[in-house]
């Protein structure tokens, strides 16, 4: 159980950042693109008992946004997803969760049980909810090829995705939770992680055990490093330090640049 104690520990670490008002230029088009404060400006729209986040305008290929434990009731994850929505992708986020996700400050929490939390949303149970929301990006919104973007537990499903037959093309992860080493051999489409070097859950070790799994598969892949960083900054940074700043908008660049190369 000592990976799940250092779960809960990662997750309640810094609990829930307010950030300031802050936007930030696209290097590249100079188009205000990534928010990480205001208002969401996607809307909720259930399909198939399943509950998705919707956001950006029409286009052929879709992202397919996969959320932290906190899901897509999470501000920060609607914001980011409205973030990949101004980069030119019509995003969708499923609830992963059927409307209960981990509460936000877990640490505030002494009832909440990962281990049941987890056995709750195992791939069995997950797994489905994902091949629903391509089934939606796909016949309702007219998405013709799809990408994935996840993050810690999202992270894992992200791989997932790239299976055969499952749906997505390309694949993103911002440090990826519990990810086996099955369903990185298993891919077969590139794959980008982005890496904090502070993250029990990946450690060095364990970081280069995944990359030589990733040059094994053959695909295009990318791990990129983002120092001063820990376990949640690609959504949950703490944009007042100025690394953890950093890390968060460049992972999403990352992402960005990589479903624009291979997409
Ligand atoms: C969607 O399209 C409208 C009309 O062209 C535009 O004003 C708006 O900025 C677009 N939204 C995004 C997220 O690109
Ligand atoms: C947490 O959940 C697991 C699995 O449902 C259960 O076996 C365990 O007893 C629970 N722990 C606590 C402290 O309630
Ligand atoms: C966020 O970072 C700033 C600057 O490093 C620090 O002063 C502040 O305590 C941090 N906030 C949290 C909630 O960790």
């Amino acid at each position: 159980m000592l990976r799940f104690t250092s779960l809960l520990a990662l997750w309640g670490a810094g609990s829930l950042v307010s950030a300031q008002t802050n936007q930030e230029d696209c290097p590249v088009t100079g188009v205000s693109i990534i928010a990480h404060s205001g208002d969401p400006v996607g809307k909720e729209q259930v399909y198939d008992g399943i509950n998705m986040y919707v956001t950006g305008n029409a286009s052929d290929t879709g992202v397919l946004y996969l959320t932290d434990v906190f899901g897509i009731q999470l501000l920060e994850n609607k914001l980011l997803a409205d973030s990949f929505g101004r980069a030119g992708y019509l995003t969708v986020a499923p609830d992963m969760f059927n409307g209960t996700p981990a509460p936000g400050d877990i640490n505030g929490q002494p009832d909440f049980n990962v281990t049941d939390f987890l056995a709750k949303h195992s791939p069995e149970e997950t797994d489905p909810i994902l091949a629903t929301a391509v089934d939606f990006m796909r016949t309702e919104l007219g998405v013709k090829k799809v990408v994935v973007t996840g993050y810690c537990f999202g992270g894992r499903y992200a791989f997932r995705m790239l299976a055969e037959g499952k749906g997505a093309d390309v694949g993103f992860a911002a440090h990826p939770s519990l990810l086996e080493d099955a369903e990185i051999s298993a891919i077969t489409g590139p794959a980008s992680i982005a890496a904090a070097d502070a993250d029990d859950m990946t450690p060095a070790e364990r970081r280069t055990q995944i990359e030589a799994l990733l040059l094994e598969t053959g695909m295009p892949y990318t791990l990129a490093l983002y120092g001063g960083t820990s376990h949640g900054f690609g959504v949950r940074a703490n944009v007042t330090d100025p690394k953890q700043k950093f890390g968060k908008e460049e992972a999403f660049f990352q992402a960005i640049r990589w479903f624009g190369a291979w997409a």
